[in-house]
């Protein structure tokens, strides 16, 4: 039957967002597999606050992202990205040293694809790390935060699109953030003396900071937290059959919450500050997991 000039029209135009990185995944992860062997059940997606962690990786084997096909390196001065693979707390894990973001243009098939590639390599439980603006009064700089669940106010799905074959187009989130790791994420807090609390976390495109009127409508929709990443990356890792966790270090009181403008700066400060506790959190919750 001749097509209709719309489905031509759709078989010509540009490839659907999802399906557009297939080939490249097959072979980074056919490079992670001629690397490091069979995936680590767990990885970290380490964000800002967390990129320290990275120092306590005893690494068998890493690559730039540079060298990783489909990924794109983050604009973090100093830090291009880079999957290691070592041992964490005696545990081997699979770690991705930064990641890239909606704000710096990249569309969310892209910023997710990490995610994909470690899912089809074998990995099954992922830890995705953040820095986040408090919203809830209780939410000081330098706590931690284990996500609950999230708000996605991106303004943009990372599913978007047909689905990549064999997976649910229609995910469910219902409980995206897994209760069992989350219940691991507070005894590893308790165990290292680390004040974690648990909440909601919204995310938003950026780059700019929120408005105050902003952060009162979060606060009212139910967000304990405001950030710019992991909400697309645990969307996509659900739609891949991984179980997730998420935790944020809060870097600054959210906008109109303080008397101080936010600056980058000072949320650069705060994650420096947290590094040490940051590490020591992880690195007993990667113990208590296991390769489980
Ligand atoms: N808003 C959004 N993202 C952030 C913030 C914030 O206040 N702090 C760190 N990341």
């Amino acid at each position: 039957m001749k097509p209709t000039p719309v489905a031509r029209h759709a078989r010509s135009g540009p490839p659907l967002a999802p399906l557009r990185h297939l080939r490249q995944l097959t072979a980074a992860v056919r490079r992670l597999q001629a690397g490091a062997g069979p995936a680590p059940a767990l990885a970290l997606v380490l964000g800002s606050g967390f990129a320290g962690v990275r120092d306590a990786v005893t690494v068998e084997w890493s690559a730039p992202f540079a060298r990783l096909p489909g990924f794109v390196a983050p604009e973090v001065p100093g830090h291009a990205g880079a999957v290691l693979v070592g041992r964490l707390a005696g545990v081997r894990v699979c770690v991705l040293a930064g990641r890239a973001h909606y704000y710096e243009g990249h569309d969310l098939a892209t910023v997710t694809y990490p995610v994909r590639v470690l899912a089809r390599w074998g990995v099954r439980l992922l830890v995705l790390t953040n820095a986040a603006g408090g919203i809830h009064p209780r939410l000081r700089p330098g706590d931690f935060l284990a996500l609950r669940d999230h708000i996605n106010f991106m303004g943009a799905h990372p599913l978007r699109g047909p689905a990549p074959p064999g997976l649910e187009r229609f995910v469910d989130l219902s409980a995206v953030y897994d209760a069992a790791l989350r219940a691991h994420l507070h005894a590893a807090a308790r165990e290292t003396g680390v004040r974690l609390r648990a909440g909601v976390y919204l995310a938003v495109s950026g780059p700019s900071y929120e408005t105050p009127a902003e952060i009162r409508a979060f606060a009212r929709l139910g967000a304990d937290a405001v950030g710019m990443s992991t909400v697309p990356e645990a969307i996509v890792a659900r739609q891949c059959g991984l179980r997730v966790a998420g935790l944020s270090c809060i870097t600054n009181r959210a906008a109109g919450l303080s008397d101080r403008p936010i600056t980058h700066a000072e949320v650069l400060t705060v994650a420096g500050q947290i590094r040490e506790r940051a590490t020591r959190l992880l690195g007993a919750f990667v113990r208590r997991v296991g390769g489980a």
